[in-house]
């Protein structure tokens, strides 16, 4: 029963206070919400939108960005009571050693580099992506073999990385600051796009809102989604079943709320600012993405959307190649910060796991003067530079939306079982209606997740299952807890 042995609440908080694994405490709820827009807004709205609302729901892309919000915020409200309760910097990782056990904490942990890790190398790419296309379109193009669709290796993509883990040793005061300026140039060009955008809209566009449904051709093998191969629904694209299919796909636009949570430590009052910083910057990111696709399709034909940069592309179709540059930078410096904070959560749910000894402990050194964890930080910029210069991302990005939703299927089931294990801790914050909330949301997240093809699923399996056979090699003996007193359910 030691792989279920659970760590105390009290003996995580107590853990943060050790003098050489403490973090600075810098950050405040403005910090936070800033953090999150900064982590949010990126691929999704500026790439995914196009092909989304061309491929599978039409202008009614906007009722998906709904659908997709509402499914991450009920996880948030799971989020904000676990963050206020247990304000350590591993996130997902801690509420389950909390709840459920050592293995299925390292799991989620495990589950977790999928959701960042992999998140900040597919982000990078995009990165990469769109400053080929500035380059080209300035005379400048950049060679095939280091840039561009099918490079050997893709050296802007490891570039911004590596410079990015730079600033992330340098100091959370630094990355924030970074971020903050960043988040409002990204805010400052979406917020164009919905006002300038009002100027060129055409209400035919906008009809059919829901395109009648068509069934596309079944999607054979391994790239069907789950959910064909298990129940045979078949696929169908537009119409009310298309509104729900594309928001399993932008639900990646909504990816980095939970990552706030992973900056608990670098809090300055973390059980009320981490609440307000994961709700509030889901909030607003909500408002911005369902105006930005409403305003995008009302200005073009939903089929002659572009898929690789459908915002800037939007305003070139009016005319507008002004606005079209100028979005085309607010995306390229937005997408910055989206690596930057996804390598930020990574490093930290790692830092945590090193100190419980579930990885190296020594990883976990907090540096004397920057007060970050450079050694954990330094190695995974190492990791995702290569990765995201060697490896074709784009079919792995899928596995993105899976890890994260498996996170928050566990962090919801968890708020139930530690209301009813630990009913005493203080909580500064509620999820309202438990177990209502909690339940609907792991429903919501499980049928987004059977919306996923099966080589996704097969591919997270596979990883999880190398997780294991680590856990079962090296943390199980190696474990902090197994130092301590023993306490299991
Ligand atoms: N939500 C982030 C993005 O859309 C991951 O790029």
């Amino acid at each position: 029963m030691s792989m279920f042995r659970v760590k105390s609440v009290e003996q995580s908080i107590l853990d943060t206070e050790a003098p050489e694994h403490r973090l600075k405490k810098e950050l405040t709820a403005l910090d936070l919400t800033v953090f999150g827009i900064g982590v949010i807004v990126g691929t999704g709205i500026f790439v995914l939108t196009g092909r989304v609302a061309k491929e599978t729901a039409g202008p009614a892309v906007a009722l998906s960005f709904a659908v997709a919000a509402v499914v991450c915020a009920l996880a948030a409200l799971c989020y904000a009571e676990f963050a206020s309760t247990v304000p350590v910097a591993g996130s997902a990782y801690t509420f389950s050693f909390a709840t459920l056990g050592e293995f299925p904490a390292w799991i989620i942990g495990w589950d977790l580099i999928l959701e960042m890790m992999l998140g900040a190398a597919v982000v990078a790419v995009g990165w990469s992506g769109y400053l080929t296309s500035l380059l080209e379109s300035l005379g400048m193009p950049l060679p095939a073999a280091l840039a561009g669709e099918a490079p050997v290796f893709n050296l802007p993509a490891a570039i911004i990385v590596l410079v990015l883990t730079a600033v992330l040793v340098m100091g959370i005061k630094l990355s924030s600051w970074l971020n903050l300026v960043v988040v409002a140039i990204k805010v400052a060009v979406i917020l164009l796009v919905i006002v300038a955008g009002l100027f060129f809209l055409n209400a035919e566009n906008y009809r059919p809102f829901i395109p009648p449904a068509v069934s596309t051709p079944a999607v054979e093998g391994l790239s069907a989604p789950l959910i064909q191969v298990l129940f045979g629904i078949t696929p169908v694209a537009f119409g009310v079943i298309g509104v729900f299919s594309a928001a399993a796909i932008v639900f990646f636009a909504y990816i980095g709320f939970d990552v706030v949570a992973t900056a608990a430590e670098e809090t300055r009052n973390p059980q009320r600012d981490l609440p307000v910083g994961i709700l509030s910057s889901l909030a607003v990111c909500t408002v911005l993405y369902v105006a930005v696709s409403l305003v995008v399709v009302g200005m073009q034909p939903y089929r002659e959307l572009s898929e690789a940069a459908p915002l800037a592309d939007a305003f070139k179709a009016v005319g507008q190649t002004w606005a079209a540059s100028l979005i085309s930078v607010g995306a390229l410096a937005g997408l910055t910060t989206v690596v930057m904070i996804l390598m930020l959560g990574q490093s930290r749910v790692m830092f945590a796991m090193c100190r419980d000894n579930l990885l190296p402990r020594g990883l976990a050194r907090v540096h004397a003067r920057y007060g970050t964890p450079y050694r954990i930080t330094i190695l995974l910029g190492a990791v995702v530079a290569v990765l995201a210069g060697l490896v074709p991302l784009a079919t792995i990005a899928e596995l993105v939306n899976i890890g994260t939703l498996f996170a928050f299927v566990v962090v919801s089931l968890a708020v139930v079982i530690l209301r009813r294990t630990r009913p005493d801790l203080p909580r500064s914050f509620r999820t309202p209606l438990v177990p209502l909330v909690p339940v609907l949301s792991v429903l919501a997240c499980l049928y987004l997740m059977l919306n996923l093809p099966v080589e996704t699923w097969l591919r997270f399996l596979a990883w999880m299952l190398i997780g294991v056979v680590i856990y079962f090699g090296y943390g199980h003996r190696r474990s902090r807890l197994a130092e301590r007193p023993l306490k299991t359910w």
